[in-house]
Order: C-alpha cells, then structure tokens, then sequence
C-alpha cells in the first residue's frame, strides 16, 4: 500500500515536469506531481519570466533616457527599484495563478514537499510513499559557483539575489559573460549601474557564432559596458563598501556587488538516483533521445539533461516523455532546432549551427551572407544595429541563422521554421515579409543567399 499509484509520477514542476504532467494528463494518464517549491520552477519565479521583466523595465528606462533621439522631450528621473520589483512581481503572480488553475483544472495531483527516489519508480515525501508506473525525473538546476567562492547573498550574489535587490548598485562586477550575466550586465547598465564584466574565455557569449559575440560586445563598448575577456577570476575578498576581485595575471577590480554566473548545475544531489542505479555523469542524469535513463520506466527531463540548459528544451521533453509513455512514438527533438535568445540589449538570437560548426562538419561546401539591418528600414526606425547572418550548405538547406539587434528574439520562430524544415534559400526567398518590419531582413537574407539580394549589394 502507498499513499498514491498513478501512471506518472513526476519528480519537480518546473518546465519540464509541468509540460509532463498537462501532456500526460490530457492523454489520459493519471499524473502525481511533485514539488517543493513554486509550481513553475526556475523559469516563472527566479529565471526567465522575472529576469525578462527585467530586461523591459530597463528598456523602458534607455527609452526615457534617449528620448530626444527620437524629438520627445522626456527625462529618466531614476529608478524605482520597488516599483520595478512591484511590477515583476505581478507578472509572476499572474503567470503563477493561470498555471496553478490549469494544472488543478487537468486533474493533476500536486504533491507538495521535497521528494526523493527511494525504490523503483518511487518516491517518498515526508512519511508518504507514492509510485509511478513510469518515474519521470524533472529535479532542475541550480546556480553553480567556483571553488572558494562562497555566495554570500549579500555582496557575492546569484542571479537569484540580484532577482530581489531593492536597489540600483552604483557598480557591479559580472563574473561570467556568458547568457546570465550579459543580461544582468544589460539591465544594470540600463539603470545606470557601472558594469565589468569577467570573462575567463576569449568573447562574451561564447556559445554564439563568433559574429553575434562580436556585434554584442560592440554595442557593449557603446553602452560604456566594461568587459575583460581571457580574463579568468582568481579571488575575491569583501570590504567596508564591497567587493576586491582578483583577476589572473594580478588585477584587481573593485565594486559594490559581485554577481557570480558562471553556469547552472543539475539538482540531483542527495535525491537518491545514484542509489537506484540510474547512470549518471557530473551529476547530470544520462537519457536517450527517447528521454529514457538506463533503468526501465525512469525517464528525465530538463537542466538534469546534459545539453542546452532552456525551458523551451524541458517544455518539449516533457511533452515528448508524456507522449512516449502514452505510447503515440513522438519524433525526437533535435537539439541544433532549439532557438536560442539572449535578451540583452541588443538581442541575439540563434538556431542551428554556428558558421565554425558547419565548417568542421560540411567544409567548403558552406556558405554564409550577412544582410546588415543599416538596409532594414524598421530596425532604423527603432535605431538599432545589427544583422542577420544565415550558414547555408551550398545547393542544400540552411544549417543556421544568427541574428542580433533590438527584438530580433521575436524572430527566430520564423527563422526556427527555416532550420527545423530544412528550407533551401529558394524556398524562402518568395515568401512575402510585411513592410516595414525587422521580420523582413530575414526575408532579404534569404534573398541574397539564393543569389537575388534587393535592399543590399550584391
Ligand atoms: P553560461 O554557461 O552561459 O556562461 C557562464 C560563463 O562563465 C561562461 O562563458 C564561462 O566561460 C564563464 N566562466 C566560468 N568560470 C569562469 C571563471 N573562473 N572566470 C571567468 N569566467 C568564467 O552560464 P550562465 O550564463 O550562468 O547561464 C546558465 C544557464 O542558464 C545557461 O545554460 C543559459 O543558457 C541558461 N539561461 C538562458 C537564458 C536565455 O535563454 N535567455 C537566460 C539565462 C540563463
């Protein structure tokens, strides 16, 4: 006898583990889901929903700021970090109430405590055991630090703090260039911090095609963003007014706060998998592309998933494993189709191959057009910089599309279409883009990649 038998039990509600449990749910399956935190996870409480809003309170802050660009007389008298917070706040709230009814409304049983695997296909919570038919791990991710370097929360902050200041730090050191801190870096510098970012590899956002880390740290250099790439962190000691970094090579650099991201690491400490003999590496749990770990019935989502590190990727696992376990054999997810968007200003946006990985995998057989957004008439409108840059196979599909400027993040679902469908140049250039929108430099792009470049020299 335990306290629960359902068709699938699942192991934390964040991206993952709720896209499980409303897929399953609707088809058929009875779902336990279990949670110790928030329904919604990193994602809606302390990652992408907050640090979004975010990210619009400060561009709403550059708006006010760069007014007479544009002939409006308007001035940024401050920032209100309570008003800021007040409004993030009510964005998760709302998100966080539909979720919480949708979830209810699907006949989902919530299990509320920390659970954790104590047998096959079971996990106990507090003094109640529950047992899945199929066991669907969905545990997450945590903000990682470096050896030694204790986040402290006060003056050594994750983006979790940073998440709940009440104020605007006069200067702040990133340590990390990477998607977190060029965000956090963004905001900052929007509200009028003075940001220096750390990073140990030679270019921020590293995991981007070498153009768009480029064009990111030239709009930086712009914003007066200070950046040391190459420039490992060695140490850091708190003083009376905040924090002495350490670089290596001697150099240190001073600030009000050090927010440390240098990555995510799975959360799969302590909940038993080891024990029930689910293969693991570095802490992250090992699944096939169908989702399954080595251990019959055991399946796992999201962060604890070695790969991008994305609600959208554990959205679809998650549906994925539901599907599968319902037995429909979904298709599995290609990993270079998943769009990527940092939403910093400007943006980057990205799906597929970056132009070095089509080279080392196709050679000279790629081949590769930037369309600047100078010849975009909505991206002058809005005075943003930037580009789109497609990596085309030649006489094939194309592999990739990275693009960076202001909203380009609002392109990539077309650019996602081009990828995952395998559309050649041919196919897209006769595809109508509206005029004028920033949609439309995509559609020039593919123009001059099928040899009929309009708005740009050819
Ligand atoms: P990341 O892996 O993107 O970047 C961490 C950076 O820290 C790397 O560039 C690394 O070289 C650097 N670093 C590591 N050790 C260092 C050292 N000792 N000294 C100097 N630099 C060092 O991880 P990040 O930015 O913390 O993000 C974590 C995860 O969350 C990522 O997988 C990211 O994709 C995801 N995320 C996605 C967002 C989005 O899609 N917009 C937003 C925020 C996070």
């Amino acid at each position: 006898m335990t306290d629960g038998d359902f068709d699938v039990l699942i192991l934390g509600a964040g991206s993952g583990g709720y896209a499980c449990a409303l897929r399953a749910a609707q088809l058929g399956l009875t779902v336990g889901l279990v949670e110790k935190g928030n329904l919604g996870g990193t994602c809606l409480h302390v990652g992408c929903i907050p640090t979004k809003a975010l990210l619009h309170a400060a561009e709403v802050a550059d708006s006010a700021r760069d007014a007479s660009k544009f002939g409006v007389s308007a001035t940024l008298d401050g920032i209100d970090m309570a008003g800021v917070n007040s409004y993030k706040d009510g964005v998760v709230a709302r998100l966080f109430k539909g979720l919480t009814g949708l979830i209810k409304s699907r006949g989902i049983t919530v299990i509320e405590g920390e659970g954790r695997v104590t047998g096959p296909r079971t996990v106990t919570v507090g003094a109640a055991t529950y047992t899945g038919k199929s066991l669907v791990l969905a545990s997450g991710s945590y903000s990682k630090s470096l050896p030694g370097l204790e986040l402290d929360g006060e003056r050594v902050i994750s983006s979790e703090h940073a998440l709940k200041l009440d104020r605007v730090p006069a200067s702040v050191i990133v340590l990390g260039g990477g998607v977190i801190g060029c965000e956090f870096a963004s905001v900052w510098a929007s509200f009028g911090a003075k940001v220096t970012i750390l990073e140990a590899l030679p270019r921020l956002v590293a995991a981007e095609d070498a153009a768009s880390s480029k064009a990111l740290e030239r709009a930086f250099r712009k914003r007066k963003i200070d950046f040391r790439t190459s420039t490992p962190f060695q140490s850091v000691k708190t003083t009376d007014s905040g924090v002495a970094v350490t670089v290596e090579g001697g150099d240190v650099i001073e600030a009000e706060l050090l927010l440390v991201a240098v990555g995510r690491g799975p959360s799969t400490d302590g909940l038993g998998y080891e024990e029930q003999g689910i293969a693991m590496e570095r802490g992250f749990v090992l699944a096939d592309e169908r989702g399954r770990t080595n251990v019959e019935g055991v399946f796992a989502v999201g962060d604890i998933v070695p790969g991008l590190q994305l609600a959208h990727r554990g959205f679809q696992q998650g549906i994925f494993v539901a599907e599968e376990i319902a037995g429909l054999d979904p298709k599995p997810i290609d990993e270079a189709g998943i769009p990527r968007v940092t939403y910093s200003h400007p943006e980057i946006a990205s799906v597929g191959l970056d132009e070095a990985t089509a080279r080392e995998q196709y050679g000279d057989d790629i081949t590769t057009i930037t369309y600047d957004l100078g010849g975009n008439g909505k991206s002058q409108i809005l005075q943003t910089a930037g580009f789109v840059k497609l990596v085309g196979l030649k006489d094939g599909p194309v592999l990739g599309v990275h693009m960076v400027g202001d909203r380009v993040g609002e392109l990539i679902g077309e650019a996602q279409l081009i990828y995952s469908w395998e559309a050649h140049a041919d196919d897209v250039a006769p595809l109508i883009h509206a005029h004028p929108t920033q949609n439309e430099a995509l559609g020039e792009a593919h123009l001059a990649l099928a040899g009929k470049a309009l708005h740009a020299h050819s």
